[in-house]
């Protein structure tokens, strides 16, 4: 689609760029691919090989077929010996039976690695994207993300399962047949395999065209997957009628379904033509078979019409094996450039790893004393600092109000304090831990965050409670729902908790919104509260009700709260002032008002008359 700023590819330090060309051969890139692709099925060997097992089987009793049918033509009918007749035609029945069911459960098994394989890896790529840290995130649209998880290993599917099952097969198949074909008659089978040569040459170009259509086909399906995200959601929908964009969305989205119909033509009719003169060349075979070993016969060659009809029902069996042999080589390519999609998100770094030998703090000992020690911070990919040497000590059990305007650097430092990004200079420490030797985990549990944006599940309110402690008590959540001030408003409701929010909680307000978030990590109980304008949607009286009863929980606990409006800000210990991410006022309201600085600007500059 054409609405979204084309965010391009998620920005993986140089990556995927040596991959994928559309050279001949496999590039050094795409045979570690291969050989990845391979240790993926490692954990299946055992079914694996019982796999192996029944296809030898399988390929193995097709091949007594024709010498059952030599048998009929050469010795039953001639002798009139009709009990050999029975036998044989008895044989052919049980080959057909037993091949048939060899085939069903060769099937299951092989349907249930592909299955357990491309499982594996969905929960490797989720897993994986769950530690790639907010920075990742910004950088990606959603829809790419779940175009590569879906489309992306869904197509691996089908394409695995089929390719591991279809080498065996037809590779013991061709295998069986020409052995076979070799005791019937020598000269028959060189003169049946001289188009072989020529098929695989012709198959490998065919191969790197289709690899080349599939990655074009792919990432057109993950920028439409990423359009239809964006555009038909709830806030997609808006900016759409609101701006009055909805017939050029629809254009626009026209053209790309086009672009994709297209490729998919193409990567469908990539080789058809190859494969079709390939096809009708192996058809000729058979009459051709006739004409030589009719030949041979005739001048008493050696060959009698029970080995020429058996070795033209070998033959039958033997290009189909062929083809598939030819198709699944094909597949393979198109498979590779899906499997190089997925590689390149298992390959980007993890940013959100504990450090070897991290800290566990536990909660309940976080006394909360913070500092900053001269803090730089640079976001990725960034052209210049967010934040500037920043050195702050915010004391344990004291509320430390950040304020600034738009931009000065609070939801940064914010991030910082909460670790979704770490300091590009300088440190952080807590209780004397610098965040980066500590547990991940530990740190969530001593540091509650409201963010400013608030992000509500698509499930019922106290399921969305429940997310933040999931042994939440009914009670526990009422609790912290008063405290919120958005109780009696739950209580209002005709569901109450069990109400379902929407898809983004776009059926509750701007400020309900937050105080559910507000709740939401009172839930957690963290003995360090930081705040990111977390009362800035609230009208002045609900705002009012809930700075007291914030302070109510702020008793005993560091608050760090980032202020939009002074009014909440009068009573903090310290009041800290950035501009253009630096400090640089400090003081109490008073002393700040006093000192006539940048405070005292901010102050006079805020403009509800009912807080000055
Ligand atoms: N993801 C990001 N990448 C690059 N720059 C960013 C990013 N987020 C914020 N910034 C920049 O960092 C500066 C500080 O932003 P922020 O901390 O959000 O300000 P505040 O919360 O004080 O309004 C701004 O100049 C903003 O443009
Ligand atoms: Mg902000």
């Amino acid at each position: 689609m054409t609405v979204h700023p084309g965010m391009g590819g998620p920005g993986m330090g140089g990556g995927g760029g040596g991959r994928g060309g559309p050279e001949l051969r496999l590039a050094p890139g795409q045979k570690a691919d291969v050989r990845r692709v391979l240790a993926l099925f490692r954990p299946y060997r055992r079914t694996l090989l019982a796999v192996l097992a029944l296809i030898a089987l399988g390929a193995a009793a097709g091949v007594v077929s024709p010498f059952l049918v030599r048998e009929i033509v050469d010795v039953a009918l001639p002798d009139r010996r009709e009990d050999l007749l029975l036998y044989a035609v008895g044989g052919l029945i049980a080959v057909t039976i037993v091949s048939s069911a060899l085939g069903v459960t060769q099937a299951m098994l092989s349907t249930r690695v592909g299955q357990s394989v491309m499982h594996d890896l969905r929960v490797a790529v989720y897993g994986h994207l769950q530690r790639m840290g907010l920075g990742f995130f910004t950088r990606t649209r959603t829809g790419e993300i779940q175009s590569r998880i879906f489309s992306d290993i869904g197509s691996m599917q089908a394409v695995v399962t089929n390719v591991m099952t279809q080498i065996v097969s037809s590779g013991a198949g061709i295998l069986m047949a020409v052995v076979a074909m070799l005791a019937l008659d020598w000269r028959l089978t060189l003169f049946s395999l001289i188009a072989l040569p020529f098929a695989v040459w012709m198959n490998r170009r065919v191969g790197s065209r289709r690899r080349v259509i599939v990655k074009q086909r792919q990432e057109k399906a993950a920028d439409l997957s990423a359009g239809i995200q964006e555009s038909l959601s709830v806030s997609g929908i808006l900016l759409g009628l609101t701006m009055g964009r909805t017939r050029a969305l629809v254009d626009a989205f026209t053209a790309d379904s086009r672009g994709l119909a297209d490729l998919e033509v193409r990567s469908e009719m990539a080789g058809r033509w190859h494969m079709a003169v390939f096809t009708t060349l192996m058809a000729l075979f058979p009459a051709l078979t006739y004409l030589l070993g009719g030949h041979l016969l005739l001048a008493g060659g050696g060959v009698t019409i029970g080995t020429l009809v058996a070795f033209i029902a070998l033959q039958s069996s033997l290009f189909p094996q062929v083809n598939g042999m030819l198709r699944v080589a094909a597949q393979v390519n198109s498979s590779l450039a899906l499997f190089t999609r997925v590689f390149e998100y298992l390959d980007a770094p993890l940013t959100v790893v504990d450090a070897p030998g991290a800290v566990a703090l536990d909660p309940a000992q976080v006394r909360g004393e913070i500092r900053l020690e001269h803090v730089d911070f640079t976001y990725p990919g960034a052209e210049s600092p967010s934040l500037h040497d920043i050195d702050l000590t915010i004391p344990a059990g004291r509320h430390t109000a950040l304020v600034g305007t738009t931009g000065s650097g609070k939801t940064s430092t914010g991030y910082l304090l909460a670790r979704l990004y770490d300091p590009s200079g300088g440190r952080i420490t807590l209780d004397g831990h610098d965040l980066r030797e500590l547990t991940r985990e530990s740190l969530a549990a001593s540091l509650g965050v409201v963010t400013q944006e608030t992000y509500l599940l698509h499930a019922s309110i106290a399921e969305n409670l429940r997310f933040a402690r999931p042994g939440a008590s009914d009670a526990e959540l009422v609790a912290a729902c008063e405290i919120a001030q958005i109780h009696e408003h739950i209580s209002s409701l005709p569901d109450g908790y069990a109400t379902v929010v929407g898809e983004r909680g776009y059926r509750f307000s701007g400020g309900e919104k937050q105080r559910l978030a507000l709740a939401r990590t009172i839930l957690r109980d963290p003995p360090v509260l930081l705040l990111d304008e977390a009362t800035s949607a609230l009208d002045t009286a609900t705002e009012r009700a809930m700075s007291g009863a914030l302070d109510a929980v702020s008793r005993g606990r560091t608050v760090i709260s980032i202020a939009h409006r002074l009014s909440t800000i009068r009573d903090a210990d310290q009041i800290v002032v950035l501009s253009h991410g630096r400090i640089v006022e400090r003081g109490t309201y008073a002393e700040l008002l006093a000192a006539g600085g940048s405070f005292a600007e901010l102050a006079a500059r805020d403009t509800d008359p009912a807080e000055r």
